[in-house]
């Protein structure tokens, strides 16, 4: 094995180019850091892109994970476990307590957040098909979507940076302007061969906006009348992130078909479809499957991590966290001319820059550079936006000790800016 404990960086390494050039070597975490392959320590507000939801270094979970591992790794869906079966029982019993309004049946497990929403576009597929004619095929998709990348994901993704050079996806899908019913409304006038909706109530990639209650009320109310299933993607949303066990009972959304994934195996890779009885009866044998989905491992640890979540008070701490880091960043928006108003919610934050870019210059990848040289590691939403999704167990201390750095690298940029 190659030893890397010269460098903090490795460049091109065989990996496909489609993730860079460039990588920072990290080598272990704990609590809300990381180091890398020199020992230099890194503060992390995006957790892996919203996944290590409880901190690094987590013995509690290597612990279940080894227990398991060494006890049973793998049955194929031929076959069921104890973890998997009392997984997908815990899913539904406390979807259905935030969600009293629809009757959640079956998890579907996969590995990847894509894959939930692979998963998701057949069920309701399947179901529309059967309920309203096979010609029912289309979906409906919102403006900044991000649902992720194999065909199926893509299709309904709406940035044609990343759609266009894997076109034809596939066909009927609309992406109809995030938060304006009128719009919905008039695109399912045109259009009754709709198979389903999809969306995201916070959108995590695409700017950090939040769905309204008028859009939602129309996507509740069309979906209604014409009997669309309605499928939420909670991968980045979900499990937490808002201060919630989801963020979209809260905003009044009663879907059908739910996705989760990101935090749920507590970094393993894991993803649930939950799905009502309605969609569920007119699923069939052989309509879908996963080798690797729900294994014994992934649900234990996954048991382990939801029980932790879906806690109140774990819940209301986080709440508690997160409206510190809510004031600390307002705090820094106000204080930067190119800061623009935050958003989001809970520990799911944005603040926009507005900075110019052009192709020499960006920014917002600036900012981050120089966050990752004082120590902090941050994300990117959309085109300008800084992301900041820490671990949901971060303390007030370190909060306020990031957004310092963060104050820092901007004031370092507005600096270096103003004087070229
Ligand atoms: C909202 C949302 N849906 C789906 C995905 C795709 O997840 P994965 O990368 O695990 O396939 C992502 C990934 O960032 C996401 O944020």
């Amino acid at each position: 094995m190659a030893h890397f404990n010269t460098t903090s960086f490795i460049h091109e390494p065989p990996f496909p180019r489609n993730y860079g050039s460039e990588f920072l070597l990290l080598d272990r975490g704990k609590g809300s850091y990381l180091y890398d392959t020199m020992g230099k320590r890194y503060l992390d507000f995006g957790s892996g892109i919203a996944v290590n939801s409880l901190g690094y270094g987590r013995k509690d979970l290597a612990r279940i994970a080894a227990r398991q591992m060494k006890r049973l790794i793998h049955v194929s869906n031929l076959y069921a476990t104890e973890p998997a079966v009392s997984l997908a029982q815990r899913i539904i019993q406390d979807i259905q307590a935030v969600i009293p309004e629809k009757q959640y049946q079956a998890v579907h497990f996969g590995n990847s957040g894509t894959e939930a929403i692979e998963g998701a576009l057949k069920y309701a597929r399947r179901y529309s098909a059967n309920r309203q004619g096979s010609d029912h095929t289309g979906f409906i998709a919102f403006s900044n979507s991000f649902h992720g990348r194999t065909m199926g994901a893509l299709s309904v993704t709406s940035s044609e940076k990343y759609r266009a050079p894997f076109a034809p996806l596939i066909p009927g899908v609309r992406h109809l302007p995030y938060n304006e019913p009128e719009a919905l409304r008039a695109a399912l006038q045109e259009d009754g061969k709709v198979a389903g909706i999809i969306l995201e109530v916070l959108q995590g990639e695409g700017g950090l906006n939040m769905a309204s209650p008028s859009f939602i009320s129309a996507i509740q109310q069309e979906a209604a009348e014409r009997d669309i299933p309605i499928i939420v993607d909670e991968v980045q949303s979900g499990l937490g992130r808002t201060g919630r066990l989801l963020a979209s009972p809260a905003c009044g959304l009663k879907p059908d078909i739910i996705c989760l994934s990101k935090p749920l195996a507590g970094g393993l890779p894991l993803s649930a479809t939950v799905i009502t009885d309605r969609i569920n009866v007119e699923i069939q044998p052989g309509d879908h499957g996963s080798t690797f989905g729900g294994g014994p491992v992934t649900t234990a640890v996954a048991l382990e991590v939801w029980s932790i979540i879906n806690n109140q008070a774990f819940l209301s701490g986080v709440r508690t966290r997160a409206a510190a880091l809510e004031g600390e960043l307002r705090k820094l928006a106000a204080d930067f001319d190119c800061c623009g108003t935050l958003r989001g919610e809970g520990m799911l934050l944005g603040v926009p820059v507005n900075l110019p870019q052009d192709e020499r210059s960006n920014p917002i990848k600036e900012i981050l550079d120089i966050c990752r040289e004082h120590g902090l590691l941050v994300l990117r939403s959309g085109e300008n936006i800084i992301r900041i999704a820490p671990p949901l167990t971060i303390s007030e201390k370190e909060i306020r000790q990031g957004v310092q750095i963060l104050r820092q690298a901007i004031t370092q940029l507005h600096n270096a800016k103003r004087s070229s």
